[in-house]
C-alpha cells in the first residue's frame, strides 16, 4: 500500500531526538526551533517524560471512559491549579480539532443557535466545524460549507457588535495570537470588548489555545495577557509533548449532561500520563520563566538586524517578517545550517516555535546562521 500523498516533505528522516534536537539517520544534528509545529513544550523524550509513560504503559495503557480513571482527575487537578483556572471542567480529546469541535458543539448545545463568528486568517484545524472556522477556502469542501460562519476583521469591534446584533450566533472563537495565520493577535482593548459584547449577547466565547497555551505565550494561556475569562478554552499541541491528546477546559456556568460529548481514546491512561508530566516538567523546571527570558534574548537579537521588517508574536511563538518569500531560505536553514524553522500564511515570515527549554546559545546559533546566508544581505541591496 502507498501513502495517501498530501504532504509536500522536505527530504529528511529523523530518528532520534533530544531536548531541542533532532538527528537524522546519518547522524546529522538539527536544531528544532520549529517543535514539531508547536508540540514539543518540554523538549523532545525529557527523561522524566519518558519515563512516566514506559511505567504506565506496563500497567494499564487505555480503557473506555466507561470506568473510572483517576489519571484523568488528576491531570484536570493538576491543570487547574498551574493554569490558575481552576473552577473550570476539563473534557479530555486526542486533538486541536476535536478540541474546537467539541468546543463549538457544546456552545450550539448551551445556546440552542448555529451560526459562529471567527477571524479572517484564523486557522482552527481539518474537521468538520473547525475547518468551517478556519479562513482558508482551500482546504474546506463543500461538506464543511454547510456551516454558518462570518470572518471578521480583527480589532475591528463595531463589525462585531453588528453581527452579534443578528441574535443567531452560538460562539465567537479566537485564536490569542493567530499561528497558521502569521502571528498577528488582537489588541487588549479588543479582546475586553469581545468578552462584553460576548456576555451581553449571552454568545459563548472560545479561546483556541491549541498553539498559543501551555505556557508557549509567557503565560500559561495566551489569553491571560488581556485579562478576560473565556467560557471555553482549547487545548492540545504542547499538552502531550507530542503524545496526541486535547482538551476543554469549560467554565462553571456551562453544566454538562451525560452524553453530549464522547470519545473512545480521549482521556486514556497513557495519554493522561504524558500530559501530567508534562504539567510536572513545565512546573519544576520553571520553564514559563524560560519562555520570558529566552523571549526578550530573541527579540533584542531580532532588533539588531536590518533585514528583519518586523518582529511579530509573544514567548515562544515568534514570527521573523523579511521583504520577500522565505521559502527558499528556510530551505537553505533546513538542508546548510541544519535548522528547522516554520512557515505560514503569510509567505515573506519565519515562524519560531521552539521546545520551551531553549537557550541563548540555540538563539544565538539561530541567528549567526541567519546573518551567514546570502540571500539576506541581498534583501538589504533591494531595499535601499
Ligand atoms: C490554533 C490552532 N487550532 C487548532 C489546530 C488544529 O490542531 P490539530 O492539528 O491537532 O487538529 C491548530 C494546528 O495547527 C492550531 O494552530
Amino acid at each position: 500500500m502507498k501513502l495517501f500523498d498530501v504532504y509536500p516533505l522536505y527530504n529528511i528522516t529523523p530518528v532520534k531526538a533530544q531536548d531541542v534536537f533532532v538527528y537524522d539517520e546519518n547522524g546529522q544534528e538539527y536544531l528544532d526551533l520549529y517543535g514539531g509545529h508547536g508540540v514539543i513544550s518540554i523538549g523532545h523524550t525529557h527523561p522524566k517524560y519518558v519515563e512516566k509513560i514506559t511505567d504506565q504503559i506496563q500497567k494499564i495503557g487505555f480503557y473506555s471512559n466507561a470506568v473510572q480513571n483517576p489519571l484523568q482527575v488528576e491531570l484536570a487537578e493538576k491543570l487547574g491549579k498551574l493554569s490558575v483556572c481552576e473552577d473550570y471542567q476539563l473534557f479530555l480529546c486526542n486533538s486541536g480539532a476535536e478540541a474546537n469541535e467539541n468546543a463549538l458543539k457544546l456552545a450550539s448545545f448551551e445556546t440552542g443557535k448555529a451560526k459562529v463568528i471567527a477571524f479572517e486568517n484564523a486557522f482552527h484545524g481539518r474537521t468538520s466545524a473547525a475547518v468551517a472556522v478556519t479562513d482558508n477556502e482551500k482546504i474546506n469542501a463543500p461538506l464543511n460549507c454547510q456551516h454558518s460562519v462570518s470572518f471578521l476583521p480583527l480589532n475591528d469591534s463595531e463589525a462585531l457588535e453588528n453581527e452579534l446584533a443578528k441574535n443567531d450566533v452560538c460562539a465567537v472563537i479566537i485564536e490569542p495570537i493567530q499561528g497558521v495565520g502569521g502571528l498577528d493577535q488582537g489588541t487588549t482593548e479588543f479582546f475586553k470588548e469581545v468578552e462584553k459584547l460576548c456576555r451581553k449577547n449571552k454568545v459563548i466565547l472560545i479561546l483556541d489555545e491549541v498553539q498559543s497555551g501551555y505556557g508557549r505565550s509567557g503565560k500559561f494561556f495566551a489569553f491571560q495577557h488581556h485579562q478576560i475569562e473565556p467560557d471555553i478554552i482549547t487545548v492540545a499541541k504542547g499538552m502531550g509533548n507530542g503524545f496526541p491528546i486535547g482538551g476543554i477546559l469549560v467554565h462553571p456556568r456551562i453544566k454538562s449532561k451525560y452524553g453530549m460529548l464522547g470519545t473512545t481514546f480521549g482521556g486514556n491512561h497513557l495519554a493522561c500520563a504524558a500530559a501530567i508530566s508534562v504539567l510536572e516538567v513545565i512546573e519544576n523546571e520553571k520553564l514559563i520563566a524560560n519562555v520570558n527570558e529566552i523571549s526578550a534574548y530573541f527579540f533584542e537579537k531580532a532588533k539588531s538586524l536590518p533585514q528583519v521588517k518586523k518582529i511579530k508574536g509573544r514567548g515562544l511563538m515568534l514570527g521573523l517578517e523579511f521583504d520577500f518569500d522565505v521559502a527558499e531560505l528556510r530551505k537553505k536553514l533546513i538542508y546548510e545550517k541544519h535548522i528547522f524553522t516554520g512557515g505560514s500564511n503569510n509567505k515573506n515570515l519565519i515562524r519560531i516555535l521552539p521546545p520551551l527549554t531553549v537557550k541563548k546559545e540555540h538563539i544565538d546559533r539561530f541567528f549567526e546562521a541567519l546573518v551567514s546566508i546570502e540571500m539576506l544581505d541581498m534583501s538589504i541591496e533591494k531595499r535601499k
